[in-house]
């Protein structure tokens, strides 16, 4: 059995898309789900797909070794951030080396690092009059964004395009691909 554990800080949809691929697989279990933020929309998801979820705060999370403890004690064998707000500490890349993915809305290294997120990212990518955007999974290292690209797509950038409607693009391909690209990744893994 592989055990994954996603870190979410919003709506959620990608670790919803990710339970549901796995839902029938008896080698795979999505143990956890951990965010940062008891608004977020993933915790209503997670409870109703019966998933484990941890919320913790800032203090926890870069003070203390209990989330760090926790994935251990869970034998996470992969984690997924999807969606996830926070830089990842070094004790936590070191613990789990090429074990961590993470996906982003747009084609690395254009529109990535710090501030890079969500809505900003679409923004940038329309105001650029970019002709193309899409997503990158990468493995996360020590920087925001800069880890070894495991998969790339792409999709068209219309000049009738705003920053909603490139989202609702970016969101396909991400539901479209990243459950994919977890198992492959989890088959990769000794
Ligand atoms: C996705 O667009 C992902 O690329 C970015 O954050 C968003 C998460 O969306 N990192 P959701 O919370 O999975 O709906």
């Amino acid at each position: 059995m592989k055990h994954i554990a996603i870190f979410a800080s919003g709506s959620g949809s990608n670790a919803e898309k990710i339970s549901e691929y796995f839902a029938e697989r008896s080698d795979v279990q999505i143990t956890l789900i951990l965010t940062n933020n008891p608004q977020a929309g993933v915790i209503e998801r997670a409870r109703r797909l019966h998933i484990p979820v941890v919320v913790f705060d800032r203090k926890t999370f870069y003070e203390t070794d209990r989330i760090l403890d926790l994935l251990k004690n869970n034998k996470i064998d992969l984690i997924v951030l999807a969606g996830f707000m926070m830089l990842i500490p070094a004790s936590m890349v070191e613990a789990f080396p090429d074990r961590m993915v993470n996906i982003h809305p747009a084609l690395l290294p254009k529109f990535g690092g710090k501030g890079m997120y969500g809505h900003f990212v679409h923004e940038a990518v329309v105001a650029n009059k970019e002709k193309e955007s899409g997503i990158t999974i990468h493995y996360v290292n020590q920087h925001y964004d800069e880890g070894n690209i495991i998969f790339q797509t792409s999709c068209e950038v219309t000049e009738t395009d705003n920053a909603d409607s490139v989202a609702d693009k970016i969101h396909v391909l991400e539901h479209q691909h990243f459950p994919r690209v977890v198992d492959e990744v989890l088959s990769s893994l000794s």
